[in-house]
């Protein structure tokens, strides 16, 4: 029999991408997805990826009686909590949307794992927990202090993670910390699905690409940072995949409160991306320096010696294949998920 694991968001870009690799380690997959940022055809390329479907059921994690059919209806032996809303300036002007789809809907899965007596989870965390204040590279132990609403309700939920640790250690969590996830699967089939306004530099990069936005906009260039670009740590999602998986097998066994950071352990530029990537498509991406945004650092990466002490996980994949993948994703599906 195959344990079964539910992936809350599993039809996004990191959930997805978690599927395949809990489907190659012969786990039996449900999802939860209210498919407000994903379709359900991610969940069709996943089966075609793997040779396998998953199960899955469309509903809002703040809906107690969804939870209660699902968790009556299968024996969980963990769960991966992926979905969550992530856009950090919409986070900003809608603070009340953002705490209660990343903690409200943390809540009560929670509520819902206790009374069916299922206490393994992983829970999808982020550097912007960090903050101003942390020392780079970001050590697991580092005061948190994040500056944007988005990273606040990441810390919430971490705090509540802590509490219920502390107040009953028969608790198996795991808090993974990931920084700059870009990249899709090599097949081509699943990636980055973005949609509205596009945010982040990688899925803006491909849309420059592929010919949907005239130009990027590099916000700043006057960081305190080599070539004055911002410098984060970017790292392919097949490795954030890879790290899912190891740390529910660590928990399997283990009990308590397991905190990591996902990442390479370097910074690269926006400058080195824009290169890297044009030489992994062929294509030219034009430019144009812009303003800092608000609340943007200037160069942080992850300290990411204890994931690989603790798991024996590393990031295997390099920028180029980042790159490479990232553009195969958007090339084969110009208009992602239709
Ligand atoms: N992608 C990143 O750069 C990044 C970095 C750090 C942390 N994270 C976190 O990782 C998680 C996954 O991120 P992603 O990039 O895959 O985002 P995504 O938007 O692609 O996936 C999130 C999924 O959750 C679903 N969802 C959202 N709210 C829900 C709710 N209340 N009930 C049911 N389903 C809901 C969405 O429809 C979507 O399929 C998020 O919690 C995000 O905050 C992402």
């Amino acid at each position: 029999m195959r344990q079964k694991i539910l992936v809350t968001g599993g039809a996004g870009y990191i959930g997805s991408h978690t599927c395949v690799e809990l489907l190659a380690a012969d786990y039996d997959v449900v999802v939860v997805d209210n498919f407000s940022n994903s379709k359900p055809a991610a969940l069709d390329r996943i089966a075609q990826i793997s040779g396998r479907s998953v199960l899955w059921h469309e509903g809002d994690l703040r809906d107690r009686a969804l939870l209660q059919r699902v968790f009556s209806q299968y024996a969980f032996a963990g769960v991966l909590h992926c979905a969550g809303l992530k856009a950090i300036a919409e986070a900003q002007r809608e603070p009340l949307r953002y705490y209660q789809h990343n903690l409200e809907a943390s809540l009560t899965l929670l509520d819902a794992m206790a009374a069916h007596d299922v206490r393994r989870m992983v829970f999808s965390s982020s550097a912007t927990v960090y903050g101003e204040g942390a020392r780079v590279p970001y050590r697991e132990e580092a005061p948190l202090a994040p500056n944007t609403v988005y990273g606040r309700s990441k810390m919430m939920v971490e705090d509540v993670l802590h509490d219920l640790v502390q107040s009953d250690p028969s608790w198996h969590i795991g808090i993974l910390r990931y920084f700059n996830p870009v990249g899709a699967h090599p097949s081509g089939l699943i990636g980055e699905d973005a949609r509205g306004s596009v945010n982040n530099l990688m899925p803006h990069l491909c849309q420059v690409a592929i010919g949907k936005r005239a130009e990027l906009p590099i916000f700043g260039h006057d960081y305190p940072t080599p070539d004055g670009t911002g410098v984060r740590d970017y790292l392919h999602v097949m490795d954030v995949a890879e790290g899912h998986v190891k740390t529910l097998q660590y928990l399997a066994t283990e009990s308590g409160l397991l905190t990591l950071n996902l990442g390479t352990g370097r910074g690269y530029s926006v400058l080195e991306v824009v290169r890297a990537f044009e030489r992994a498509s062929g294509k030219r991406v034009p430019s144009r320096y812009v303003p800092r945004r608000q609340g943007d650092l200037a160069s942080y990466y992850a300290d990411a010696t204890r994931a690989s002490s603790v798991l024996g996980w590393h990031a295997k994949r390099d920028l180029s294949e980042m790159c490479a993948d990232a553009w195969r994703w958007q090339s084969n599906n110009p208009d992602g998920y239709i």
